[in-house]
């Protein structure tokens, strides 16, 4: 079972760091948008994982906007941090940045990923609470909470399309 204790979100926050190789890439020599995402998923599988104590299944992504084209043999960071939880689910900021070998950090894009803690059974249990303790994570707590009204409204409109 799971320590239920409150944790910090940098108990989580996890880094993780990709080489684009040819058989990431398309026709162009830029990264696929697919495998992006699946590397972002990873990071914030750990992420949650690390945070819940147990396994957390992926339940929701957010728009994601791919602002630079991340290229042939250019380095990938991502770092995933908690920035929300309600009773089993946690919302996962992941940021993107590409790098090139004596070049600079640009940001390539942010997305938001939302995990839900699960027993044996691929059942949802309670997550430890977040313990917030300076103004940026407030501040991402704050925006979390309205992504989350919306996220519901679309996913309940979702649901309600496909029974
Ligand atoms: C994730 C899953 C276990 C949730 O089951 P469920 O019966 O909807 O559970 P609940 O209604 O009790 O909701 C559990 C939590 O998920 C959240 N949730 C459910 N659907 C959501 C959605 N579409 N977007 C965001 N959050 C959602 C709920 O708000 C709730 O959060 P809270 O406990 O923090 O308030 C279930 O939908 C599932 O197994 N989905 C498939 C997951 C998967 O296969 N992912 C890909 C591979 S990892």
């Amino acid at each position: 079972m799971p320590d239920n204790a409150a944790r910090h979100p940098n108990l989580s926050h996890t880094v993780m760091t990709e080489l684009v190789l040819p058989q990431h890439t398309n026709a162009y020599g830029t990264c696929f948008g697919g495998t992006i995402l699946s590397w972002v998923d990873i990071a914030a599988g750990v992420c949650a994982g690390r945070h819940a104590g147990t396994t957390a299944v992926t339940v929701a992504f957010d728009d994601v906007h791919f602002i630079l084209p991340i290229r042939l043999g250019d380095i990938v960071n991502i770092s995933a941090r908690v920035c929300h939880v309600g009773r089993t689910s946690m919302e996962i900021r992941v940021d993107v940045w590409r790098e090139r070998y004596g070049g600079p950090r640009e940001h390539a894009n942010t997305a938001y990923v939302v995990f839900v803690a699960v027993d044996s059974d691929g059942k949802p249990v309670a997550v430890p609470p977040l313990i917030i303790d300076n103004d940026v994570d407030r501040g991402s707590f704050a925006e979390s909470s309205e992504r989350r009204v919306v996220r519901m409204t679309k996913a309940q409109r979702v649901g309600k399309t496909e029974a």
